[in-house]
């Protein structure tokens, strides 16, 4: 009988509230934490939808102070995460929540370490880096695809580098996630697009991932079908609730795939790129999605072909250069649909930034568990196809 540890796969996640209305349990949980004084923290665009005044006032009448914290923009920066912390400190607080996207959550999960490290965020880089138990930690995600409520992943922008870090620790898993879609209502379809694919992303780059196993591959498989399925039309419509609920589930099982089985290059790639141009994440993944894939499809065939398979591709009788021909081209048409077309070069990207942002993408943990094992020439390649 064999031992081999390498075959050992864990699980990590929240506990999960899932359902319309479940943002609305937010005291309780703070309360079962012993909550006093709570640091909220979000930005100006979820604040201005009324979400913030919202989750202050259940706080209130449940007894909890709180102190808001808006001061995060769309990719955060260290300077943001350290000013939260110095907040948190002089606020006295004991509980931290975050309601918004990728950016405020990940912004949360930095004030947390530095919250009980006294140190600078940028000294938390890498895996496995947190000592100290951050406070207790309660999401509320706004949009469908960063997961960062339910993921092990907290993403900080380095503006002297112009590089984005990964932070990647057990420690950053939120104590709560509450998963509620009637707060991504306020989503207009540009950011649905962009966080719809992000989450697309998430599941594929985890089920072909070296990290991937039976823990993992259930819910990515998922996650491919209901975007699939449901993200067009929801782009399309984004009033409609039940495909709301549909994509905002799809985005979780997308987390809780990619969280325990890990990405891969385009992940790493658009964490460079993002850090560079200050972009939108969702707009770099989707930009380099398909030309990694052609990149990843001979060393991972026959999971590219349950990809395509979970993308209602009959690959009955094809062989593997028409399955990679199908799901190419389902991938290019959905971006397509969703008005996600644009070229690297038309977001300022040129020929001479390649070398600077395949250096920094080889340094992201992402590419570590890429299918396909990348030297910087591969990875310059495959940024020169999208450009
Ligand atoms: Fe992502």
């Amino acid at each position: 009988m064999s031992h081999d540890i390498s075959a050992l796969r864990k699980f990590v996640s929240p506990e999960i509230v899932f359902g319309a209305g479940s943002r609305r349990s937010v005291a309780n949980f703070a309360h079962n934490f012993g909550a006093r004084h709570v640091l909220l923290v979000s930005d100006p665009g979820v604040a201005d939808a009324g979400w913030v005044g919202e989750i202050e006032s259940l706080l209130t009448e449940a007894g909890i102070q709180s102190t808001v914290f808006t001061g995060v923009s769309a990719n955060p920066k260290v300077e943001e995460v350290m000013t939260g912390a110095e907040l948190y400190r002089s606020s006295e607080c004991d509980v931290i929540v975050a309601i918004g996207g990728g950016s405020p959550m990940d912004c949360a999960k930095g004030i947390g370490i530095v919250a009980t490290h006294g140190r600078s965020i940028l000294e938390f880089e890498g895996v496995d880096t947190i000592t100290n138990p951050p406070p207790p930690l309660i999401l509320i995600p706004t949009t469908a695809g960063t997961s960062a409520d339910v993921s092990q992943f907290a993403i900080i922008s380095d503006p002297n580098r112009r590089f984005k870090f990964s932070i990647i620790s057990k420690a950053v898993v939120p104590d709560v996630s509450l998963i509620d879609p009637e707060v991504t209502e306020t989503m207009d379809a540009y950011l649905t697009a962009c966080t719809g694919v992000d989450a697309l992303v998430h599941a594929i780059e985890a089920f072909v991932s070296t990290g991937s196993g039976p823990l993992t591959d259930t819910h990515a498989l998922e996650a491919i079908r209901l975007i699939n399925r449901n993200l067009e039309p929801l782009v399309s419509n984004t009033a409609d609730p039940y495909l709301r609920e549909q994509i905002m589930l799809a985005s979780m099982q997308a987390g809780l795939a990619f969280s325990n089985a890990i990405l891969g290059a385009v992940h790493a790639m658009s964490h460079s790129l993002g850090g560079f141009l200050d972009l939108p994440h969702g707009l770099c993944n989707a930009l380099l999605l398909e030309h990694v894939v052609a990149y990843n499809f001979p060393s991972a065939e026959d999971r590219f072909r349950r990809v395509a398979e979970a993308m209602d591709i009959d690959t009955r009788g094809m062989n593997t250069r028409e399955i990679k021909k199908r799901l190419m081209n389902r991938i290019i048409e959905l971006k397509r649909h969703v008005g996600l077309e644009a070229r690297l070069a038309q977001l300022g990207v040129t020929t001479s930034d390649i070398p600077y942002l395949s250096g920094y993408a080889l340094q992201d943990p992402c590419i570590l568990t890429n299918p396909r094992k990348s030297s910087l020439k591969d990875v310059q390649v495959v940024y020169e196809e999208a450009l």
